[in-house]
Order: structure tokens, then C-alpha cells, then sequence
């Protein structure tokens, strides 16, 4: 029996991309592969409402992370990491490990950064980039990039947003947002293996690549904005993922993201409804910043251990749900709802996990 995969990525992945999986590879150097090369290209801008090139790594989301570090920045340029969560955290730790000199804003797990404190770092400091990472996973806010982004076309700055969990599953405009670089991964919203991740450029940052004395080669920019005009990728790229990639645009297109985003959102009030009937409480106050990738909650029944929990749900049932990042690994649990899930596979997993409680707590009586 198959697992369900109530995480926040990776997610199911569906019988018609499986099978795109397991054809036959072709070529990389010859013509099938540029035309495919091609198809996707034009499909990811598409998607990422693009006119601008969408380069695409065969890595995870931490490698394209790393990528606008090391191309768009020299050692000891200033720049501005919004920190929300552990994968702002982690923008930190990369820029930290290039020697840029890293300012950040902290902001408590749980809510939204403020522009105002954004706006006064850029008046004491000549800040050349600003990292924010669009839907935090490890707390399930949606941090706003419209007017984020309409603030940093005035400077001199680049703007960087982490789109890894974000994209399909929110809005996500990257020439009207003013963003210059971002960042996603196959393993979310795409409904795709883990193994690809994807890099839209601006002609602001493509104008930067030059400037940058930090070291890279497979990362390189440039090598994939070289190789781009011909249809390939400078190294062997991962062909069963651009073929099963192919695939899975046409269906997110064709049903549209708008549509997509709207599901979501019904199924995510329908699952944070559950959970609060469950007796738990939602980990992000405020409704206008909670992204649908996940509903993350917290326990208010004081003798459930969330960890026996999870291994319960998993190894009775195949039912995997994730628990939380950090200081919250222990007292958060983050229903994933990227997967193609109805409101009968929520309803599987509640009456599970209400079992388990009911029968915890008949034991303790
Ligand atoms: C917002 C965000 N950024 C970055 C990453 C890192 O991506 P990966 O695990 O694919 O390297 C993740 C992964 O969950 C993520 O959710």
C-alpha cells in the first residue's frame, strides 16, 4: 500500500507523471531534448509569470538557494535576509558562509516581517540584496512580495525570494512583483519528484553576474545562460524529471494556478477546521498570512507525544504527516496538503489520529 504523504514536500507524486518516469530517456545533445528544452522553458515562465529566462539545476531547493549567492554577490557586499523561519535561518547560514556581510531582521516563528524595519535598514546601510523566503514551511506564513518588491526596484538592491513551497500553491508574479531572482523546486507544488530546481533571472541580476568574485562552476549563471540559447544545459541534466516535468506543467496550466490556489485554500480552512475540533490550536494567528502548503498545529492535550503519534499514523496506517522545525520539533505537527488530496483523505487522517488520542487517553483514565 502506497504511504499518503500529508508532508510539506515532497508530496505524491501522480500515476500519469510516474509513468513519464519510467519511459525511455533520450539525448541530451540532440534535437528531442532541445525541443523539450524549449517546451518547458516556455511553460516555467508561464508559471512564474515571466518574460525573463527560467533556468533549471538538477539539485534540490538548498542548491539554487546557494546559487543566487554565489552569482549575484561578491565577499563583503551588505546585504538583508528577512528571517521568518528556518529556511530564512538558512539564508543566514549560506550568505554567512560567502562572507557577505549579512544584517538580518528575526522576526518571532509564527508572523510576517514588518517593511517598515526594511525600509530603516536601508537607510543605514548600502544593502545590495534582500533575501525573504515567500511561504515559510517550518511555521506556514505567507510573507507578502508586492509591495516588498516595489520598495527594492527604487535601490540599488536585488531582490532574492525563496519560491521552493510558495509557488503554484500561492500567486506568484515575477515581472510585476519587481523580483529579481527566484527560486523553486520540483518536490512542492510542481508535483514532481525531488531533483529539480528552477532560477528566474531579471535583466538586473543577469547585470550583476559579471560583478560577482565568489566562487562557482556547476551553480554558474552564466554556463546555463550560455547553453540556455541552445536548448541544453551545460551538464547532463536529470531527463526523466524534465520529461515527467513536461507533463506536469501542461496540467498545472491547463487547470490553472488561480484554480489550484483556490483549492487549496478550501481544503486548508477544512483542514485547520478539523484540527481545532480535534483539540488543537493553529500555530499562526492571523488568517491573512497563513499559505496553504500546510496546516501547522499545536497540541493542547498535555500527555500527547506527538513523535508516538507520527510513527503510529505512519507504520499503522501510511498516513505521513511531518512535525515541526526547530525549538517546534516536538510540539508542532505540519499537515501537508500539497499532494492531490480530497476532503475524504482529511477526514481518514482525523478520524486516525482522534482514535489514537481517544485511546491514550482511555488508557490514563
Ligand atoms: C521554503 C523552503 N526553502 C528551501 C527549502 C530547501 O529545499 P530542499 O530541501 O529541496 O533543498 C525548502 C524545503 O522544504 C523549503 O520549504
Amino acid at each position: 500500500m502506497s504511504k499518503k504523504l500529508f508532508t510539506p514536500g515532497p508530496s505524491n507524486v501522480s500515476q500519469n507523471i510516474r509513468v513519464q518516469l519510467a519511459k525511455d530517456i533520450i539525448h541530451h545533445r540532440m534535437n528531442d531534448y532541445h525541443k523539450l528544452f524549449y517546451q518547458v522553458t516556455k511553460k516555467l515562465k508561464a508559471i512564474f509569470n515571466t518574460s525573463r529566462p527560467v533556468i533549471t539545476f538538477t539539485s534540490s531547493g538548498t542548491g539554487a538557494m546557494e546559487s543566487s549567492v554565489v552569482n549575484l554577490f561578491s565577499k563583503g557586499d551588505t546585504v538583508l535576509v528577512i528571517n521568518t523561519g528556518y529556511f530564512g535561518n538558512r539564508f543566514i547560514e549560506l550568505c554567512q558562509t560567502y562572507e557577505l556581510n549579512t544584517l538580518h531582521l528575526d522576526y518571532e516563528w509564527g508572523t510576517s516581517y514588518n517593511l517598515e524595519d526594511v525600509k530603516e535598514c536601508f537607510t543605514h546601510h548600502h544593502i545590495k540584496g534582500v533575501f525573504i523566503t515567500y511561504h515559510e514551511t517550518s511555521t506556514g506564513v505567507l510573507n507578502e512580495l508586492k509591495e516588498l518588491g516595489e520598495f527594492i526596484a527604487k535601490t540599488d538592491a536585488l531582490f532574492i525570494t525563496d519560491c521552493v513551497s510558495g509557488m503554484i500553491l500561492h500567486p506568484f508574479y515575477f515581472d510585476d512583483w519587481k523580483v529579481d531572482c527566484a527560486l523553486a523546486a520540483s518536490q512542492k507544488g510542481f508535483g514532481l519528484p525531488p531533483g529539480l530546481s528552477f532560477v528566474a533571472l531579471s535583466e538586473k541580476a543577469v547585470e550583476r553576474l559579471p560583478h560577482s568574485d565568489l566562487p562557482k562552476y556547476y551553480f554558474s549563471y552564466q554556463k546555463y545562460m550560455d547553453y540556455y540559447k541552445k536548448g541544453e544545459n551545460p551538464f547532463t541534466p536529470a531527463i526523466s524529471l524534465m520529461l515527467a516535468l513536461d507533463v506536469s506543467l501542461d496540467y498545472l496550466l491547463d487547470y490553472g494556478v488561480e484554480n489550484i490556489v483556490n483549492d487549496k485554500k478550501y481544503l486548508r480552512h477544512y483542514v485547520e477546521q478539523e484540527f481545532i475540533k480535534l483539540g488543537f490550536s493553529l500555530f499562526v494567528q492571523e488568517e491573512s498570512i497563513r499559505g496553504n502548503v500546510m496546516v501547522p498545529v499545536i497540541s493542547n492535550h498535555r500527555e500527547l507525544n506527538l513523535g508516538e503519534l507520527i510513527c503510529y499514523l505512519d507504520e499503522r496506517y501510511n498516513l505521513q504527516v511531518s512535525k515541526g522545525q526547530g525549538e517546534f520539533s516536538d510540539k508542532m505537527l505540519r499537515i501537508g496538503i500539497i499532494s492531490d488530496f480530497t476532503k475524504e483523505d482529511i477526514d481518514e487522517l482525523i478520524e486516525r489520529i482522534k482514535a489514537f488520542i481517544d485511546k491514550k487517553e482511555m488508557l490514563e483514565a
